[in-house]
């Protein structure tokens, strides 16, 4: 085949018709789920200034510095958001949504994008799930947003994963932390990597993040974060391991888990699968007590999370996992000759007035191809009307699975197939 003159964006990709009934049955599950957790949806736009993302991801993060879509529009400077957490935080100020009281509890389903350099589950556009849960410091608003993340994963039937928590700690402890990691590191900077020297003065932390084999050793030797935790962060993090715990989640304590964006304090965790390849994180979050603040709203802690969905999807494939069944047509109309197809259209409305799903044809083909199309489509039933079935009002309906025919009035097919599909399976 030639080659098309027009596709998708690098790193982009269409979801076709086979495979939009998988999206819609994960999007589904996570409503499902959101709703028995008492979680509400946001939808924020899909641009946002890109000071704001600047400002709530970090001026230095690989995201803002390398990963971005950014564009100039008049006087704004726009980019297509990256993730959630800054954008719904923006929300949360602008609206004032403290003022409907209590903690929000606020999760989202949507497109997001990266700059990246695509390869499998990673794209330039991709899509997240996520929770972000404002207004509590308490390890319950922790423990819970990772209830809720493993209760989509059990839900599907991915048990094959590792989550690996971490606290970095308040911003006492991480700026104590951060001047001893410095300290420990500045002798050995010439043997860092570069990447590593660079983050030395501003991010150190980001340093034991790295994938380099020349920092592998310095990062083993360094200091422990938990050895300067101050005593608030300290019991926090007892608490969220121990709500884990008595929640039977397992996890393993990773100090090198420092995650990538700037607003992080506290607890952080990751999520990853053996099942994905190199790309093996389904899903990340953690504790941001500083942003909302940053943002321009009161103090308010915060903790949440979020998921990648292509990434889940590839999961699913790999373990065999069907999030749908094939949909089922429930009748197809065949109709030949002019007078009877106008009665199909006419037909059709009444048909899906009663819940029931129906088509025909809609090129005037032969008998022959409008009953291959019916098998194609997979109809449960088919309604042979041509010139002898409108003289008579009776029509003929067959059971595609048993083959079998009976000559039926309109009311009757619809009484017959309504029945039909109230009968348990
Ligand atoms: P994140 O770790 O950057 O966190 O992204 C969360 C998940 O999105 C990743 O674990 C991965 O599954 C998926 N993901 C990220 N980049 C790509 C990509 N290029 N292609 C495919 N999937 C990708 C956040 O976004 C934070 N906002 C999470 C959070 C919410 N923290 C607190 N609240």
């Amino acid at each position: 085949m030639a080659k098309p003159s027009y596709s998708t964006p690098l790193g982009m990709v269409d979801i076709l018709p086979d495979q939009t009934p998988s999206w819609r049955a994960l999007e589904q599950i996570i409503h499902e789920e959101a709703a028995k957790f008492n979680f509400q949806e946001i939808r924020t736009p899909i641009l946002e200034p890109t000071k704001l993302i600047k400002r709530g991801i970090g001026q230095l993060t690989d995201i803002v510095t390398k990963e971005i879509f950014a564009f100039q529009k008049g006087d704004t400077n726009y980019t297509l958001r990256p993730e959630l957490t800054a954008p719904v935080v923006r929300s949360f100020v602008q609206h004032h949504l403290d003022q409907r009281g209590g903690v929000q509890k606020l999760y989202y389903i949507g497109p997001m994008f990266r700059a990246e350099r695509p390869q499998k589950g990673r794209q330039r556009q991709f899509h997240q799930f996520g929770l972000e849960v404002i207004g509590s410091a308490d390890s319950v608003a922790d423990i819970e947003t990772i209830a809720f993340m493993m209760r989509i994963y059990q839900r599907i039937g991915i048990k094959n994963f590792t989550l690996k928590l971490n606290s970095i700690g308040d911003l006492e402890s991480r700026e104590r932390y951060k001047q001893v990691l410095r300290d420990d590191l500045e002798p050995h900077r010439s043997k860092l990597s570069e990447l590593s020297q660079q983050r030395l003065e501003k991010n150190p932390m980001r340093i034991l993040d790295s994938k380099e084999p020349e920092d592998q050793e310095y990062i083993a030797k360094a200091p422990k974060i938990q050895d300067y935790l101050n005593e608030d962060s300290t019991i926090h993090f007892e608490k969220v391991k121990h709500g884990l715990q008595v929640l039977d989640i397992p996890f393993e304590v990773d100090t090198y888990l420092v995650r990538g964006m700037d607003y992080y304090t506290r607890t952080a965790f990751e999520l990853s699968s053996p099942d994905l390849g190199s790309q093996d994180a389904l899903a990340g979050g953690g504790r941001y007590d500083l942003l909302v603040e940053e943002i321009g709203g009161k103090p308010t802690p915060a903790v949440g999370f979020a998921a990648g969905m292509e990434r889940l999807l590839i999961a699913c494939e790999e373990l065999n996992i069907s999030l749908s069944e094939k949909s089922v047509l429930d009748i197809y109309i065949v109709s030949l000759g002019e007078e009877a197809r106008n009665w199909a259209l006419s037909f059709l409305p009444e048909l899906r007035s009663h819940g029931l799903s129906a088509s025909m044809d809609y090129t005037g083909r032969s008998m022959k191809a409008q009953m291959k199309e019916a098998n194609r489509e997979h109809t449960r039933f088919t309604i042979i009307a041509g010139e002898n079935e409108l003289n008579n009002r009776a029509f003929i309906l067959r059971d595609m699975n048993k083959s079998v025919e009976v000559n039926l009035s309109a009311k009757e097919i619809i009484s017959t197939v309504l029945a039909h599909k109230s009968r348990p399976k």
